[in-house]
Formats: C-alpha cells, sequence, structure tokens
C-alpha cells in the first residue's frame, strides 16, 4: 500500500423514513435554507411534498432554486451563488442526484468568494471556504452524497471539469432513503450501476502494490452489482434491492476504495471530454469507454485484469493464458453492461469522430493523464476509435 491519510466527515443518515433527520440537523446551520433541485423528477415522485413539509416544520425560511440540468452548468451555480449572497442565506439543501449535488458544492464556495465561479472550477482561484450544505439524495450513482467532488460544465467553452476543496465541499449530512430512489427510470438506474461499476475500476486498477482488504472491498461491490442489476431492472421498486445499490453507489467513492492507492480515473476523464462536448449521460460514455481502455491497457497489468476477471466474473482460467482470461473478464463486462441496455459504442449516441481532434484536447489539457496506465494524446484517440 501507500502511504495514506483519511478524512471524511460527512454524516450519513440511510433508511426508510431518513428524512426524519432534518428536522435534528438543519438549525444547528441557520434558519436561511436555499433548497436545489432539478429538472422537476422530485415534484412528480412527492419528494418535494415531503422535504418541504419537513422544512416547514422547523423555523426557517426557504428560497429555491430549480432546474440543475444533468451535467450541471456553471451558470445555475451562479444563480444559485447570486441568491446566496443576496438573500444572505445560511445553508444549502440538495434535493437530487450527483447533478444537484454537484451544482451545490459549486454554489456553497462561490457564495464565500469574490471570485467567478468558473475561477473555482478552473482552480484559477482557490475555494477555500463554503457555506454548509446537505444533501437528500434520490438517486445512486456518483457517490457525491460522501466526497467532497463536484463535476460542473461549461456550455460557452465546451468544457467539462472535476473539481473539490476538502473540507469545505463536503457535505455536512446526507440522508439516503432507498424509497427516494424507487421512481428512478430504468435507464437511469443503469446508468447508476454502471457509474458505481466505473468507480470501482477505476479505484481498483491503482499504482499500489499489496491492496488485499482494498481489493476484496471492491471486488465485494462490483460482485453485488452484477449479482442484483439484471433483478433491479425488472423490479424498480424492490427496496431491498434499492437499498443495496444505493449503499454500492456511497461506498463506491467515499475514498473507502482508495485507502493505501490511488486510482486511475483516465476513463472518466476521457468521458468528461466526450459530454464536455456532447452533453451525453456520463455513465453512458463510461459504459462505451471503459471495456476499451481495459482492452487498450492491458498489457499494463495482465494480472489485475485476469484477477477482475475471475473474482468478479467468475471467469475459469482453465486452459487459458493470464491474457485469455483478461480479455474474456473484460468481454463479459461489455456482454454484461450491454445485457442491461447500456450503450456500447459512440455510433449510439450518434457520435463519430469529427469532433475527436476537440476531444482529445480537452483531455490533454493538463498533459499525460492516469495514474495505473499513463494515456498520451494518442492512446486517447486510439480508445475513441476503438469505440467507435
Ligand atoms: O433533474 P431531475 O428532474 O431531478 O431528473 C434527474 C435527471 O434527469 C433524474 N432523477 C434523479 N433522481 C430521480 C430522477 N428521476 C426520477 N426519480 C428520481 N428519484 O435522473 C436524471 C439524472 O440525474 P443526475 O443527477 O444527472 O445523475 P447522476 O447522479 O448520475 O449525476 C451525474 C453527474 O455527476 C457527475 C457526472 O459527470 C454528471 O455530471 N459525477 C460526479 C461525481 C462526483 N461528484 O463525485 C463523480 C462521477 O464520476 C460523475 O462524474
Ligand atoms: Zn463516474
Amino acid at each position: 500500500m501507500n502511504t495514506f491519510s483519511f478524512y471524511n466527515p460527512v454524516k450519513l443518515h440511510f433508511g426508510k423514513g431518513a428524512l426524519q433527520e432534518l428536522g435534528k440537523e438543519l438549525p444547528t446551520y441557520g434558519n436561511r435554507v436555499l433548497v436545489v433541485y432539478g429538472g422537476g423528477s422530485i415534484k412528480s415522485n412527492g419528494i418535494y411534498d415531503e422535504v418541504t413539509a419537513a422544512l416547514g416544520k422547523l423555523n426557517v425560511t426557504v428560497f429555491e432554486l430549480a432546474g440543475v440540468e444533468p451535467n450541471p452548468r456553471v451558470e445555475t451555480a451562479r444563480k444559485g451563488i447570486e441568491i446566496c449572497k443576496s438573500e444572505d442565506i445560511d445553508f444549502i439543501l440538495a434535493v437530487g442526484g450527483g447533478s444537484v449535488i454537484d451544482c451545490v458544492k459549486l454554489i456553497a464556495a462561490g457564495a464565500k468568494s469574490n471570485a467567478d465561479a468558473w475561477d473555482l472550477v478552473i482552480r484559477k482561484a482557490p475555494a477555500n471556504d463554503a457555506l454548509p450544505f446537505g444533501v437528500v439524495l434520490t438517486l445512486a450513482a456518483t457517490g457525491s452524497e460522501m466526497n467532497a467532488g463536484s463535476v460542473i460544465t461549461n456550455e460557452e467553452t465546451e468544457e467539462k471539469f472535476g473539481w473539490g476543496s476538502a473540507p469545505y465541499t463536503f457535505p455536512k449530512f446526507s440522508i439516503l432513503d432507498p424509497t427516494y430512489t424507487f421512481s428512478v427510470p430504468k435507464n437511469h438506474t443503469v446508468y447508476g450501476m454502471v457509474d458505481i461499476m466505473s468507480h470501482c475500476f477505476e479505484q481498483y486498477f491503482n499504482n499500489a502494490t499489496n491492496t488485499p482488504i482494498t481489493d476484496e472491498m471492491t471486488e465485494g461491490v462490483l460482485r453485488t452489482v452484477v449479482n442484483i442489476a439484471p433483478k433491479l431492472i425488472e423490479d424498480l421498486e424492490n427496496y431491498e434491492l434499492r437499498e443495496t445499490i444505493l449503499l454500492a453507489g456511497t461506498v463506491g467513492l467515499n475514498n473507502f476504495l482508495s485507502m493505501g492507492s490511488r486510482g486511475d480515473w483516465g476513463s472518466h476523464n476521457i468521458e468528461h471530454a466526450i459530454s464536455a462536448v456532447y452533453d451525453i449521460p456520463h455513465a453512458g460514455g463510461l459504459a462505451i469507454l471503459f471495456p476499451n481502455w481495459m482492452r487498450h491497457n492491458l498489457h499494463v497489468n495482465p494480472e489485475r485484469f485476469a484477477q477482475m476477471a475471475t473474482r468478479v466474473f467468475g471467469v475459469s482460467t482453465e486452459g487459458k493464458t493470464t491474457e485469455e482470461v483478461a480479455l474474456a473478464g473484460i468481454d463479459r463486462l461489455s456482454s454484461f453492461w450491454s445485457s442491461l441496455g447500456a450503450p456500447s459504442r459512440l455510433a449510439d449516441y450518434n457520435i463519430d469522430d469529427n469532433q475527436f481532434d476537440k476531444i482529445v484536447e480537452h483531455a490533454m489539457i493538463n498533459g499525460p493523464f492516469g495514474n495505473f496506465a499513463k494515456l498520451q494524446a494518442s492512446d486517447v484517440r486510439e480508445i475513441l476509435e476503438m469505440s467507435l
């Protein structure tokens, strides 16, 4: 293992009825609250009414910012920052999936800064303070409810970058009620599971040696998702399946799986470059890219890929070389994601090679990247071409 420091201050409230904890948590932080949400799903599934009722029992003045986009835009965060400053907001409550939470992280930091929000994202200005914020999660996917990261899109410049500033951009608390995810449609349920598995892979393909504990933990999360995903997409309101996936999403990206190692994150970097230009769902892009990233980088450590193949997908080693076992595992992953209905080619989003120059340039903005496999521009182009 690498030497490491671990810090995660997010308080989780998990389970049916967990919203009742809001009444205990929120008054600690003040009484002018900005509630931020997305495009309306919380109004049709009743979560908005429940949150409004819970807030109504508290002595708080509520402001709202609606309409956070999937792939949240910096422009929307700027609107939220403006509200925080003009209305003297004490606390922000994100009600939604990763996009709403990520937008709130930028609003919270921007509210305490004189810099433009985009300058915080590109680290031109430091984000060294933030308003406190909490989360009511409605979709299992990103882990943003228990990490300090945020991913923001700038439509004007066609850029999408991850940023974050711990400890300021950690939520103070996150409320996770599996019943709040019952209404997530099948496609977003699948995207969520692909994202969770991708976070596992990003961390599993790391640059450390001797990581048996985190290997087993990560393989356990992966095996669990592989086992229940086909059942969940046929039974979207199954409480036990939803609660399992919800916890998988949180554990998948709250740094537990990175103790003692540094994950790769190359596939995420390429995906962000694609969705900056094409505005496709994050995990749709990952489902297309990740198996090709694996094939492209198999040579870096074939044993690692073979371990994933045997332990997660039960690939038999009999009569096969290590490379053959590894490749069989990657093929199993591709066909598993396809069986759930995830896309497998850029063509599924009508993307051809027209904008590859721009995507490669975006991915390379900070130079060669990836901690397991260092990718140059030519590698990125090759992975994109494999994904056509
Ligand atoms: O906008 P509304 O109407 O709420 O609808 C959303 C949205 O259309 C809908 N939805 C959410 N909860 C629902 C629901 N529909 C019905 N019932 C519910 N209970 O689902 C759609 C997708 O929501 P979104 O928040 O965009 O999905 P997700 O949680 O996958 O977040 C994706 C964003 O997170 C970033 C991605 O790049 C992308 O921008 N990521 C953030 C990370 C982080 N902060 O740690 C890491 C990830 O790797 C990822 O990059
Ligand atoms: Zn992701």
